[in-house]
């Protein structure tokens, strides 16, 4: 049955409770409703902007384990170790930019592993604060998940010393109350069983309350599982298998990252000042760390596995010129991998945390041509992404096959019995006067599971909002039942473990709690969101 959007408003205002006032911030004028748009605010660098498509696009380096484990029973893993720390990097020319990075980069450095083999990370933290790292699309054992709350304290902090701060908004939670969490001396070793297909995730921070600044400033990689079933295929490789990962940032007259933190040290008081609490959006856009790059390319197949790092803004993606026959983007993996068989965009409409991977065939443009990757979603700055210049012309060597992956056990999902349904509202709330953001009307609080899904059970969740809303769950991945009661979208297409739900909409996910028994989170991927407490556990039972 579909909802009409009318009679949801009324619905989420109840589960709201408080202050519905929609506003989209700096794209709220661009026409076409608000299904196109950003929530967020923009922050205005002070700094001058490069011109566009004068550096070239780089590629964050593969990092080397420490150890291999070669045994040829289980034990079998590859050990890597990261340490978090202050870095420099030359992002506005002539600029200095501190970084607060794995191995001090931004990007951190891709991992890159093989499906079914363990990945043991040990992270170190040398920055100043508290750090927790969540890698985003990983089937992980929860005391690897990056849990908000299980932190990684600064070398030479104590717990004694680390007091988990109050958050606004949330009267159950004193200043010394420190149930539900974990705190580790100056480093974690987190273990990756991998035991997954192949597919593009990122490691990112996830410390409680201050995530959003501390991805802002640099705390985010890709980690790449590969798997026999994709290195057969005959689709591009090696240097025409790139990750982009696409994020947007606003600089201080230093070159320095920007955020209206409340609390600048990010020590105490977290989230952002009262006029940004939609979200932070930046007017510098960054692919792989430096702003609108462009790559050198033959006139031949690229594959692109685009990430959306970004607190808050959406994208929609778009080639110009347009090749001739008007599809230029052939998607053949989403969030959890491969698609069963290509589709393709005219555009792709990419919310933060989500992935597409997608084959550019650039044989559609003669050599010499330069072709802009815009964002349609953006204005001045914020419009384009990055460009490619096709200056050579090459043997193809790769193609798209019509079938790419065996989707059986998606296809299987849903298809038997009756099932659980929950429903969860994401909106603004006002529990104690303060307006954060809620699910079913309650701000997060570590220790409260909402929902107690039995291991290898399958229920249908229903995601319903007031603005745009990210939803994303650990642990697990998903398939897009609905939208409003109709189809998904062909952006929903495939595993996904992030849903970019539209404003005043309701989307229906279906999924499979296997893997692991514990507690996980589940929020909305716009960081400031997130940290202004749209968020709640479920726990696999
Ligand atoms: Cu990408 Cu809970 O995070
Ligand atoms: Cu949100």
């Amino acid at each position: 049955m579909a909802i009409t959007r009318k009679k949801f408003l009324k619905l989420g205002l109840v589960a709201g409770g408080a202050g519905l006032a929609l506003s989209s911030g700096a794209s709220a004028s661009l026409p076409g409703g608000m299904g196109n748009a950003t929530t967020g605010k923009l922050l205005r660098s002070a700094a001058r902007l490069p011109k566009p498509f004068r550096v070239s696009l780089p590629m964050p380096p593969v990092l080397e384990p420490v150890r291999s484990d070669d045994d040829a029973d289980h034990s079998d893993a590859d050990h890597y170790e990261i340490t978090q720390k202050v870095g420099k990097a030359e992002i506005l020319p002539g600029l200095q930019t501190e970084v607060w990075g794995y191995e001090g980069c931004f990007p951190g450095p891709t991992i890159e592993s093989r499906s079914g083999r363990a990945t043991i990370v040990h992270n170190i933290n040398e920055l100043p604060v508290p750090v927790s790292t969540h890698l985003h699309g990983g089937r992980t054992p929860a005391s690897s998940d990056g849990f908000p709350t299980d932190l990684i304290l600064p070398r030479h902090q104590s717990s004694e010393e680390h007091s988990p701060h109050a958050h606004h908004g949330n009267p159950d939670r004193p200043l010394d109350n420190k149930a539900g969490w974990s705190f580790h001396q100056g480093s974690k070793d987190y273990l990756y069983p991998l035991e997954q297909r192949a597919a593009t995730l990122w490691y990112h921070d996830h410390r409680m309350d201050f995530t959003g600044p501390q991805v802002y400033r640099g705390l985010a990689g890709f980690h790449i599982i590969r798997d026999e079933e994709e290195n057969a295929l005959p689709l591009p490789k090696d240097e025409k298998d790139v990750p982009l990962m696409i994020c947007d940032r606003s600089f201080g007259e230093d070159g320095s990252f920007i955020y209206p933190a409340r609390d600048p040290s990010l020590q105490r008081k977290p989230g952002v000042k009262e006029h940004y609490m939609e979200g932070v959006l930046g007017d510098a856009i960054l692919v792989n760390g430096v702003p609108w790059p462009f790559m050198e390319v033959s006139n031949t197949r690229y594959r692109f596995r685009i990430l959306n790092a970004s607190n808050a803004r959406r994208y929609r993606l778009a080639l110009e010129p347009e090749s001739s026959d008007g599809a230029p983007f052939v998607q053949v993996g989403s969030d959890g991998g491969l698609l069963g068989a290509p589709i393709t965009h005219r555009t792709i409409t990419i919310a933060p945390a989500e992935r597409f991977d997608v084959v550019i065939d650039f044989s559609r443009y003669p050599v010499g041509t330069k072709v802009t990757l815009k964002n349609r979603l953006g204005d001045g700055t914020t419009s384009r992404v990055m460009r490619f210049h096709v200056v050579r012309k090459e043997k193809e060597e790769s193609t798209v096959p019509k079938r790419l992956s065996d989707m059986s056990a998606f296809e299987a999902l849903g298809k038997s019995g009756p099932r659980l349904t929950r429903k969860f509202s994401f909106t603004r709330a006002a529990p104690n006067g303060q307006v954060v953001w809620a699910i079913n009307g309650k701000v997060f609080d570590p220790s409260r599971i909402n929902a107690r899904p039995k291991l290898g059970s399958t229920e249908i969740w229903e995601f319903s909002t007031d603005v745009h809303h990210p939803v994303h769950l650990h642990l697990v991945h998903f398939k897009v039942l609905s939208r409003n009661g109709r189809r998904p979208l062909p952006k929903d297409a495939g595993w996904k473990d992030t849903v970019d739900v539209l404003p005043g909409q309701v989307v229906r996910v279906i999924c499979r709690f296997d893997g692991y028994r514990g507690k996980y989170v589940f929020h909305c991927h716009n960081l400031e969101h997130e940290d202004m407490m749209m968020m709640a556990n479920f726990e696999v039972v």
